[in-house]
């Protein structure tokens, strides 16, 4: 268990497109006429790390993600996470975190953090149409101050999860059905 620590530098060294694009992906890629453009955006510093001001906006609004874990085997995993806006904390340009809840007891998401912590979080906006990766490593952490700051609720939680970013990309708006919640978000415009 461990706190928010910024990106090692080995962990710097690695450009963001390599940790979206394995080997195998990239020769998917170049078979299917797509790495040639891809290698030109990251070239161009599309791929970044850090968290632009509309990422961190869009991460703030969010009352949902889903989190994808892996055992130390490969065996992909996904939970849903959910809370009221801002249940995602933004740390700093690069790091979120939000509190582990512990649910039915089965602790799979903690239980693969542990041997791999390799993450991603998919968040969706499903009113607009919206949809955003991330792609990192995420840490359990049981440091009270940083979960009393996550805290929305009198429950008493032991942890909390911190996710490092080391890419996101937005994800094409195509083929997401427009959901819009039951109970619709204040008026911002007054
Ligand atoms: C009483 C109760 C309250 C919960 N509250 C939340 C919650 O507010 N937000 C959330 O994302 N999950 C909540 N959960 C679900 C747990 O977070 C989820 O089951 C747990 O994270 C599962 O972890 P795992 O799938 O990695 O084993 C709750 C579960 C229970 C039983």
């Amino acid at each position: 268990m461990t706190d928010a620590r910024p990106p090692a530098a080995a962990e710097t060294a690695v450009q963001p497109d390599e940790v979206m694009f394995s080997p195998a992906v990239r020769t998917e890629q170049a078979c299917r006429g797509s790495r040639e453009a891809y290698a030109r955006r990251a070239a161009a510093g599309h791929f970044a790390r850090e968290l632009s001001a509309e990422a961190k906006a869009f991460i703030a609004e969010r009352d949902s993600a889903y989190l994808a874990t892996a055992s130390a085997d490969g065996q992909p995993y996904v939970q849903h996470r959910g809370g009221p806006p801002g249940f995602l904390k933004i740390l700093n340009d690069h790091a979120l975190a939000f509190l582990e809840y512990p649910g039915n007891r089965q602790f799979i998401s903690i239980g693969h953090l542990a041997e791999n912590e390799r993450a991603f979080l998919f968040l969706m906006d499903y009113a607009n149409a919206r949809r955003l990766k991330l792609w990192g490593r995420a840490e359990v952490s049981s440091d009270p101050e940083l979960i009393a700051s996550l805290q929305t609720s009198s429950r008493r939680i032991e942890h909390a999860i911190v996710f490092t970013v080391l890419a996101w990309d937005w994800n094409c708006s195509q083929h997401i059905p427009r959901l819009v919640p039951a109970d619709p978000a204040p008026d911002k415009s007054s």
